[in-house]
C-alpha cells in the first residue's frame, strides 16, 4: 500500500469545469478501493466551501503574506479524505476557478496556483502537522505542476508523478512573475521552468516529475511530435523513458444508464428499447419535434477550438440539410456561443443549442441521443465518447488522442469481430466530418446492425479498475526512480 497525495485544481462533485474534474473525482476512489491510502488536495473555492457542511481546520501554514488553513472533509459520497487549501483572498471567489466573470484568466492566477503548490509541498513534506507522509505526490495539469519542481529543491522528498490532461494549457506567465513569486533561483533556466524567456508552470511537471503520464497511450505518442507538442515535444522526447499513457476510466456510479437518476427512463443493453423514451423526453424538453425515427445527434462540450467547432460551424449548413436533429449543450468562447445560437434560431426544428453548464442535461443528452459528435482537433483522452459508448450513443469522432484509442470505426472487419462501436472522422476538415455523419446515418437505418453496434459499445468494462492498477504500477516506478527518497 502506498500513500498518495492526489493534487488537483478541480474534482467532481465539488467543482468541475471539464474532464479533469471527473478524473480527480473518481480515480482517488478507485485507488482507495485498490487499497491505496489516498488524500485529495483541492483549493477551497467558494463553490467548494458552499458544499462543505462542517469546516474542520486540521493545519495551518503561511505563504505570500497569507495565513492559510487546511480544512479536512470527504469527497461527497465517498470515504476519500480531502484537504482544502483555504486562503479566502485567493480562492473564495464566485464562479469559474480559472476565469473571471469576463471569461479572462483571473489576473492573479500565477500567484493563486503558486500558493496552492507551496501548500501542497508543505503537506508532501509532512511539515504542517498532519502526521501523514505521502510516498507519492501526484500532480495534474499546470495548476499543480510547480509541485514537482519545488519538491526537487529539497534533499529528501516523496516521489512525484505528473499527469498531462491537456498540453495546450501550460500556465505561461512573464519571467518577472517567477521572480516576484520568490521561487528558488535554481529552478530558472531552460532546464527548469523557463520557456522562451517566459515562466511556464507546466515545465515544472515535465522537467522534474519522476514519472510523467498522459491520459491515453495515443496522446502520449502524439505529444512527442511537433504537431501536438506546442514546442514541448523535444523535452517530452528527451523524457520518453519516463512518459507513458493511461486511458481514463469512467465513474460507473455516476455514468450508468441502468441507474442514472437524471434520466427519464433507465435502460441497459438488454432493455435498449427504453433508450427511446429518453430520446422523446429530450426532444420535448428541447422543443425539437418528437420524431422517434429521426436520428438525434448530441454534443456536450466546452465551446473551444479544441473541440472542433470551426469544422462544425463550417459544416452546419450541410448537416442541417440532412434528415437529422442536433442537440448541443456548451459554454465557452463567445464567438462559438453566438454562431451556434444564430444557427439554432434559423433552424429551430432541427437544432437546439443550450448555452451554459448543466450536469442534468448533459446526462440526458448522452442518453437521449442516437449519435454523439466529437470532431476534436486534438483530444488527450475525452470522456464524453466514453460516456456515449456506455449509453449506447454511437460516437462520430476524430482519429486523434484518446478518441482513436476508444472509438473503433465501423467496417467489415470490426463488424465481424464485434468491436465496431462508432464512426471515425479521418481528418480535420468539414468535408470529413460531413462524410462520417452521412456514414453513421446510413448505418442508423439498419435497425439490427445499429443494435449490434450499440451492444459492442456498451459491453466493455470502462470503469477505473484496470487503469487504477496501471496508476499503482506507475507510483511504484516513480518511487523506484526517486533519487532523493524520504
Ligand atoms: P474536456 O476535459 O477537454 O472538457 P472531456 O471529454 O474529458 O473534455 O470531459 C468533459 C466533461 O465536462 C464531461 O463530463 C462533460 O459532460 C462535461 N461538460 C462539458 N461541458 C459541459 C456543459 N456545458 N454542461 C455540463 N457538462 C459539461
Ligand atoms: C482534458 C482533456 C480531455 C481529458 C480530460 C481528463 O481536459 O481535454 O481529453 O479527457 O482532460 O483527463
Amino acid at each position: 500500500m502506498s500513500k498518495i497525495l492526489y493534487i488537483s485544481s478541480e474534482a467532481f462533485p465539488f467543482i468541475k469545469t471539464g474532464g479533469l474534474g471527473d478524473v480527480a473525482g473518481s480515480l482517488p476512489r478507485a485507488l482507495q478501493k485498490n487499497k491505496q491510502d489516498v488524500r485529495l488536495l483541492l483549493p477551497a473555492y467558494q463553490e467548494v466551501l458552499d458544499k462543505v457542511k462542517k469546516q474542520n481546520c486540521v493545519a495551518e501554514t503561511f505563504h505570500y503574506g497569507q495565513h492559510i488553513r487546511i480544512l479536512e472533509t470527504f469527497l461527497p459520497g465517498t470515504r476519500v479524505k480531502t484537504w482544502l487549501v483555504d486562503s479566502p483572498a485567493v480562492f473564495d471567489r464566485p464562479g469559474n476557478p480559472y476565469l473571471d466573470p469576463e471569461g479572462e484568466p483571473w489576473h492573479d492566477n500565477a500567484f493563486r496556483f503558486a500558493l496552492f503548490a507551496q501548500c501542497a509541498v508543505d503537506i508532501a513534506l509532512n511539515r504542517c502537522g498532519l502526521s501523514w507522509q505521502p510516498d507519492v505526490a501526484h500532480c495534474n495539469d499546470w495548476q499543480s505542476a510547480l509541485v514537482p519542481a519545488l519538491l526537487d529543491t529539497f534533499p529528501q522528498r516523496p516521489a512525484t508523478v505528473f499527469t498531462i490532461h491537456n498540453l495546450a494549457y501550460q500556465g505561461m506567465f512573464n519571467s518577472q512573475t517567477f521572480f516576484d513569486l520568490g521561487l528558488p533561483a535554481e529552478l530558472w533556466g531552460m532546464h527548469g521552468v523557463e520557456f522562451h524567456q517566459h515562466f511556464s508552470f507546466i515545465k515544472g511537471g515535465l522537467v522534474f516529475a519522476d514519472r510523467i503520464n498522459t491520459v491515453s497511450p495515443n496522446y502520449a505518442k502524439e505529444i512527442q511530435q511537433p504537431e501536438f507538442g506546442y514546442g514541448l515535444d523535444g523535452l517530452l522526447r528527451h523524457r520518453k523513458d519516463r512518459l507513458s499513457g493511461i486511458i481514463n476510466g469512467i465513474d460507473t456510479d455516476v455514468w450508468n444508464p441502468g441507474t442514472d437518476k437524471l434520466l427519464a427512463k433507465n435502460y441497459n443493453r438488454r432493455t435498449l428499447a427504453d433508450k427511446s423514451k429518453n430520446k422523446t423526453y429530450l426532444q420535448k424538453q428541447l422543443k425539437l419535434p418528437a420524431k422517434a425515427k429521426t436520428p438525434l445527434i448530441g454534443l456536450v462540450s466546452r465551446l473551444v477550438e479544441q473541440k472542433g467547432f470551426d469544422s462544425i460551424l463550417a459544416a452546419m449548413e450541410t448537416l442541417l440539410s440532412l434528415p437529422l436533429q442536433i442537440a448541443i449543450l456548451g459554454s465557452g468562447e463567445k464567438v462559438y456561443e453566438t454562431a451556434l445560437l444564430d444557427w439554432a434560431k434559423k433552424y429551430p426544428q432541427k437544432l437546439s443549442v443550450t448555452i451554459g453548464y448543466d450536469e442534468t442535461l448533459s446526462h440526458q443528452i448522452e442518453a437521449g441521443s442516437d449519435i454523439y459528435l466529437m470532431p476534436s482537433t486534438f483530444e488527450p483522452c475525452g470522456l464524453n465518447q466514453l460516456y456515449s459508448l456506455r449509453y449506447g450513443t454511437l460516437p462520430v469522432a476524430r482519429n486523434v488522442g484518446g478518441l482513436a484509442d476508444t472509438v473503433i470505426d465501423t467496417n467489415e472487419k470490426s463488424m465481424a469481430n464485434k468491436t465496431a462501436n462508432g464512426f471515425i472522422i479521418d481528418n480535420d476538415t468539414p468535408a470529413a466530418l460531413i462524410a462520417a455523419v452521412r456514414r453513421s446515418l446510413k448505418f442508423y437505418k439498419n435497425i439490427s446492425v445499429w443494435k449490434q453496434l450499440q451492444h459492442n459499445a456498451m459491453s466493455p468494462d470502462r470503469s477505473w479498475q484496470a487503469s487504477a492498477r496501471q496508476y499503482i504500477d506507475l507510483y511504484e516506478q516513480a518511487i523506484a526512480d526517486n533519487p532523493h527518497p524520504i
